[in-house]
């Protein structure tokens, strides 16, 4: 049997932050984690880091290739009704700003870092099942043909939506909040340099798209899809006409084309699980909870529980109190409905929903001009998409 302090359930960035944390500050860990480390690196997904998700990354020493590579950005543009329109986030949010930077390469730096401080994480580790997670909780999996099991003082469920954390939990402990959208979105990763120097959230009668990028030379673009699209039916020339068909024109035209890298579909889901804790057992990142990803907050929310989980962890081993583990899911709650309002807000506000009619469309396009002439609900918006405080 191994022991550690606590058993890290997923290896996503939720799982690698926390375990980088609780090792600098002396807390036995160990991650367990179902798939290859090359398939972890393999999903293209967030993009856009707030601040106190940089900090984290920083304070762990995770951050050197962030720093020289991840691009600062101060300003967003919205596209609708055929023109451009910018919000100066850094202007409306005094001062602050987002830095793009791909979620690959935060898992890679956190992977990278945790290998040579010779942390463990057990790659392929299936099967895992969560015992007496009331106290005295045991993690036992397969690993290399064997049956391991770990036992430990707590376990952080980082093991995201589809994990066996959260359903470890008795349902009737739980209460759920969802909603789940009609559509999804498309993505498509290629190395061609990107259509502006900044992200473009455009809002079309076809349907939501995203200009988004990973450098000066890679771009990510999303368009909105039904939600039983499958990437394999979308090919690249699909793809590109039908985002350059939701852009303004000016914007169309500088739109790079080549082949795909990767393409995707993610669905657009809210959901959240109240509490965050069962015993010993402390959900983290999209093990708890979703946002849609208008907005960009699914993987800075990740970065918030485990700051707020490790606070707790770090009090309970240094001084014996069980107060920030007591507090830990009303604090990561507060902030992940903050979350859940605004990314539901900017989803709502930019896709074409089947029911919406022509008064839905008048109201979101009203919503859209009064958003870029107030400088009230401008700084809404920016004070959002930065990230609220932690
Ligand atoms: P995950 O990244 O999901 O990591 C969980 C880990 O646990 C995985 O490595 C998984 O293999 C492992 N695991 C699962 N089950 C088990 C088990 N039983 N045993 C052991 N290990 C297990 N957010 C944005 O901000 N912008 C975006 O554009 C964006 N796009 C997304 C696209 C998709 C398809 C998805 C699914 C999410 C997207 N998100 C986006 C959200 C963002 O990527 C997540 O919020 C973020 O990955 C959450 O990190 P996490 O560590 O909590 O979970
Ligand atoms: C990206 C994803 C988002 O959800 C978003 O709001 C902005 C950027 C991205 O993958 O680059």
């Amino acid at each position: 049997m191994m022991r550690t302090q606590v058993a890290i359930v997923g290896a996503g960035p939720a799982g690698l932050l926390l375990g980088a944390l609780l090792g600098q500050a002396g807390i036995d860990n160990v991650i367990v984690e179902r798939s290859s480390a090359a398939h972890v690196l393999s999903r293209i997904r967030a993009g856009v880091l707030e601040r106190g998700t940089v900090d984290l990354l920083r304070r762990v020493g995770c951050a050197v290739r962030l720093d020289a590579e991840g691009l600062i950005h101060e300003g967003i543009d919205l596209a609708f009704d055929g023109a451009l329109h910018r919000i100066d986030l850094k202007h409306h949010s005094g001062g602050r700003t987002v830095t793009v930077y791909g979620q690959t390469e935060v898992t890679r730096d956190l992977m990278e870092a945790r290998s040579a401080l010779g942390q463990q994480t057990l790659y392929e580790a299936t099967d895992a099942v969560l015992h007496d997670i009331g106290e005295k909780p045991r993690v036992t999996f397969q690993k290399d043909g064997r049956e391991v099991e770990l036992a430990c003082d707590f376990i952080a469920g980082c093991d995201g939506f589809h994990g066996v954390s959260r359903q470890s939990i008795p349902a009737s402990a739980l209460r759920q909040f969802e909603r789940a959208y009609p559509f999804g979105w498309l993505g498509l990763l290629a190395d061609v340099p990107p259509a502006g120097d900044e992200l473009i959230y455009a809002r079309h009668e076809r349907g939501f798209a995203l200009c988004s990028m990973r450098s000066s030379s890679r771009s990510r673009y999303y368009v909105q899809v039904d939600a039983s699209d499958r990437a394999e039916g979308w090919s690249d020339d699909a793809f590109w006409d039908e985002l350059r068909r939701r852009l303004p024109e000016s914007v169309a035209g500088q739109v790079t084309t080549g082949p795909s890298i990767e393409k995707s579909v993610a669905a657009l889901r809210s959901f959240v699980v109240e509490p965050l804790r069962h015993g010993a057992l402390f959900l983290c990142g999209d093990a708890g909870h979703i946002v849609p990803p208008t907005g960009a907050k699914g993987l800075n929310l990740a970065a918030s529980d485990v700051h707020y989980l490790f606070e707790g962890l770090r009090e309970f081993y240094g001084e014996r109190s069980t107060g920030g583990l007591d507090a830990y899911s009303a604090k990561a709650l507060a902030r992940v409905w903050n979350a859940e309002r605004f990314s539901w807000w900017m989803t709502s506000t930019l896709h074409r929903f089947p029911d919406q009619g022509e008064f839905g469309q008048r109201l979101q396009l009203a919503e859209l001009d009064y958003l870029t002439q107030s400088d009230a609900a401008m700084s809404a918006l920016a004070e959002n998409y930065v990230g609220l405080p932690l």
